[in-house]
Order: C-alpha cells, then sequence, then structure tokens
C-alpha cells in the first residue's frame, strides 16, 4: 500500500503513523522527522530547514522534495510506504506524481485525521518525545509513569520547539492556507478517506485501519 497521512498539526499522524505502518508492514516516512534528524546531525540540510521549522513554517518545496526522493529510493520503500507530513502543498503533490510515474506506482488512498483546532492546541501543547526511541508522548492523554522518562527505553523526553503557542498558531494558520487544500485536490482524483481523529489513540487506529480495509 501506498499511503499518505494528512491533517493539522497534532492531529495525530505520527503516532497512527507508527500503529500502522506496524500493522500494514511499510515503512513509515515522515519529513518532519527527516529533517528533525538532519537539524540533530546538524547537517547542511539541517541548519537550512531549522530556520523554517523554528518559526512553524514550510521547508521550501525543492529542498523537501529531494529529499524524499533520496528517501523513496531506499529499498524498504520500493513495495509501499506511509508518508507523514508529506506532501503539504499543491506542488509537493504533483512533484510526488512526478517521482512515483518512473518508478510505475501511484497513491492508493489518502487518509485525512480530522480534528478540530480546539483539541489540537491541547495536543501540541502537552506533546513530549522520547529523545532515544522517538516514541510520543503527552503529559495529560498518554503520560508516562515518571514525569520526563519514557516508559519503552527508559529516554529523556523532550518538548519540541516548535511547539511553543505563538508557533503553533502560525502552524495552523500555514495548514489552513498551504495544506488544506490537497484535501479537495485527493478528494477529486477518489483516494480520501477521512476518519474522526478523536477519541483513545487504539480507537482511532482501529477506525483508520477499518477505513483503509478497502485500499489493501
Ligand atoms: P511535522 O513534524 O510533520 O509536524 P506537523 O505536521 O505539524 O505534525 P505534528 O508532528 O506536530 O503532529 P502529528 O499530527 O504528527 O501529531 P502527534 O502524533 O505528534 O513537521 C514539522 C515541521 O517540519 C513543519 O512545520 C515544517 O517546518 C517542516 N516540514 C515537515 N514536512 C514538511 C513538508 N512536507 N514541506 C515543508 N516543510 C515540512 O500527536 C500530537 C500529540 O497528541 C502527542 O502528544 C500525542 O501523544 C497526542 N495524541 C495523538 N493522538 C491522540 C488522541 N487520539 N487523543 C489524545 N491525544 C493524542
Amino acid at each position: 500500500m501506498r499511503l499518505v497521512l494528512i491533517g493539522p498539526p497534532g492531529a495525530g499522524k505520527g503516532t497512527q503513523a507508527e500503529y500502522l505502518s506496524e500493522r500494514f508492514l511499510i515503512p513509515k516516512i515522515s519529513t518532519g522527522d527527516l529533517f528533525r534528524a538532519h537539524v540533530g546531525n546538524e547537517s547542511p540540510l539541517g541548519l537550512e530547514a531549522k530556520q523554517f521549522m523554528d518559526t512553524g513554517q514550510l521547508v521550501p518545496d525543492e529542498v523537501t522534495i529531494a529529499m524524499v526522493e533520496q528517501r523513496l529510493d531506499d529499498p524498504d520503500a520500493a513495495d509501499g510506504f506511509l508518508l507523514d507530513g508529506f506532501p503539504r502543498t499543491i506542488s509537493q503533490a504533483e512533484a510526488l506524481d512526478g517521482l512515483l510515474e518512473p518508478r510505475g506506482v501511484k497513491l492508493d488512498v489518502v487518509l485525512e485525521l480530522v480534528v478540530e483546532t480546539d483539541q489540537v492546541i491541547r495536543r501540541l501543547s502537552g506533546r513530549r518525545t522520547c529523545h532515544g526511541c522517538g516514541k510520543i508522548w503527552h503529559t495529560e492523554f498518554d503520560p508516562t509513569t515518571v514525569a520526563g522518562v519514557c516508559d519503552r527505553c527508559g529516554g529523556e523526553l523532550f518538548q519540541r520547539e516548535d511547539d511553543r503557542p505563538e508557533t503553533v498558531t502560525h502552524r495552523l494558520d500555514v495548514y489552513t492556507k498551504q495544506t488544506a487544500p490537497l484535501i479537495n485536490f485527493y478528494a477529486a482524483q477518489g483516494i480520501l478517506v477521512g476518519v474522526d481523529a478523536v477519541g483513545p489513540v487504539e480507537d482511532v487506529t482501529e477506525r483508520a485501519i477499518g477505513a483503509l480495509r478497502s485500499f489493501v
């Protein structure tokens, strides 16, 4: 399956991507995670991306598309993938089609996680991520046993730079203006499916698996 997850910041894309990639045995490709790894390594790409990420803006398309193209060439993506956070603009979506066409494949389905704005703001303000294994937690909705310490690997948790309230407002605005138009773009192609992403994480996963079943 070649799947794209779409939804506003904090909708739960990263959380669901982990479960869905396990369930469908496809690699999770998160452009946010790829950029954060480059930032952590202080690579030239990371230094360029950081200035956009810290202020909640999109990294320029040409940088992002080149990074995704390289990742799609990895052998594990040959038979399917789950894209989390890409595409995020109409031009990225068109570029993705252009990358898939010579490979003789196309997207099967775009899964939209539907959540209201007030809920995503609560989710982002309490999000904590593990430095060690990358697991996503929440201080209120999915807390660790010991505050600040990952239950899975014992790693230290951190709060993302771009989860500060003023940056979150800007990211939501960027989503509405630049990414939300993709919903109609994919609906017109008949490959969009939406699920209610409010409620316990495992319930959302079950709804997502149910919605994806007819595309497998
Ligand atoms: P990225 O990392 O993709 O951020 P995002 O799209 O803003 O999404 P988030 O990671 O903030 O949220 P999420 O939907 O994954 O939610 P999560 O599962 O963590 O991008 C970051 C930046 O990188 C961008 O701003 C941009 O600068 C750059 N970038 C990335 N891709 C790009 C691209 N294609 N083009 C250009 N630039 C790009 O969940 C959030 C919280 O909610 C967690 O704490 C979680 O535990 C909790 N939670 C999850 N599900 C539930 C639930 N059902 N109930 C209660 N709490 C829940």
